[in-house]
């Protein structure tokens, strides 16, 4: 099954000649990261990204704030500078924007400066404007083999939503983006949208979440095939039997 699936995956069988030199036509799997971390992260101003656009919280981000602020010692204030940031992208539509950024380092009292090198380091922080919905697509190993279908998935979206990877669709409701592991390998393939997982994706079950969001409805983060979390698919097959009560412990016998 994972040999299949590898060499779907990696189209071995498959072969083109370029220059008299046989080709297999494997995917490129880095294709996510260079898109992302190869982007020039130095600031050019424009209309939409100037330091004479106001920034400011709102009443509820500035309540948020103070809660982060208040998980740090005073002195080392400059710590909260990640949820900070974090926070200031989501209330800018998923753009940290060079106002933003400034706004965050006046507010943590340090030089604009410390603060654009953590938002150009982490390829979280958008430096650039995304679409309302910012779909990011794991087709790192475990969401890509075994027959999970990551690759599939990304087809899927590419299709419905007619747009590449780093691409944002015409109407600005759509920005997608492949990324590496996002950490819930156990329920491949999976997406996240703005800050919400949607997991055990198909093909059908990608586009029905697109249309759902194109509609303006919220659509239930997490699993999308009906298992309980990270749950076996299918039926148990291990820890099946009765536990062991308190004390029952099974002793091996090494007479
Ligand atoms: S590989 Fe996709 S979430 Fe880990």
């Amino acid at each position: 099954m994972l040999r299949r699936s590898l060499r779907t995956c990696l189209a071995l069988p498959s072969k083109s000649v370029m220059n008299g030199v046989p080709q297999r036509m494997a995917r490129g799997m880095t294709s996510s990261a260079s898109l992302r971390s190869d982007a020039l992260f130095v600031h050019r101003d424009t209309p939409y990204n100037n330091p004479s656009i106001p920034f400011a919280w709102t009443k509820e981000s500035s309540k948020e704030a103070e809660k982060i602020i208040s998980h740090y010692p005073p002195q080392y204030k400059k710590a909260a500078v990640i949820p900070l940031l974090h926070l200031a992208q989501k209330q800018n539509d998923n753009f940290l924007s060079i106002s933003a950024m400034n706004f965050v380092a006046n507010y943590l009292e340090m030089p604009p400066m410390r603060v654009y090198e953590v938002a150009t380091f982490y390829t979280m922080f958008n430096r650039t404007p995304v679409g309302k919905h910012f779909i990011q697509v794991c087709t790192t190993t475990p969401c890509m083999l075994g027959g999970c279908g990551a690759e599939s998935v990304l087809n899927a979206l590419q299709d419905r939503l007619g747009i590449h990877p780093g691409e944002t669709t015409e109407d600005g409701k759509f920005t997608m983006i492949e990324v590496e592991c996002l950490g819930a390998c156990a329920n491949a393939p999976m997406v996240q949208i703005n800050d919400a997982y949607y997991e055990d994706l198909t093909p059908e079950s990608i586009v029905k979440i697109v249309d759902a969001l194109e509609r303006g409805e919220h659509v239930k983060p997490g699993n999308q095939d009906g298992r309980l979390n990270s749950a076996p698919a299918g039926n148990e097959r291990t820890l099946t039997e009765k536990p062991y009560g308190p004390g029952q412990y099974c002793v091996p016998d090494f007479q």
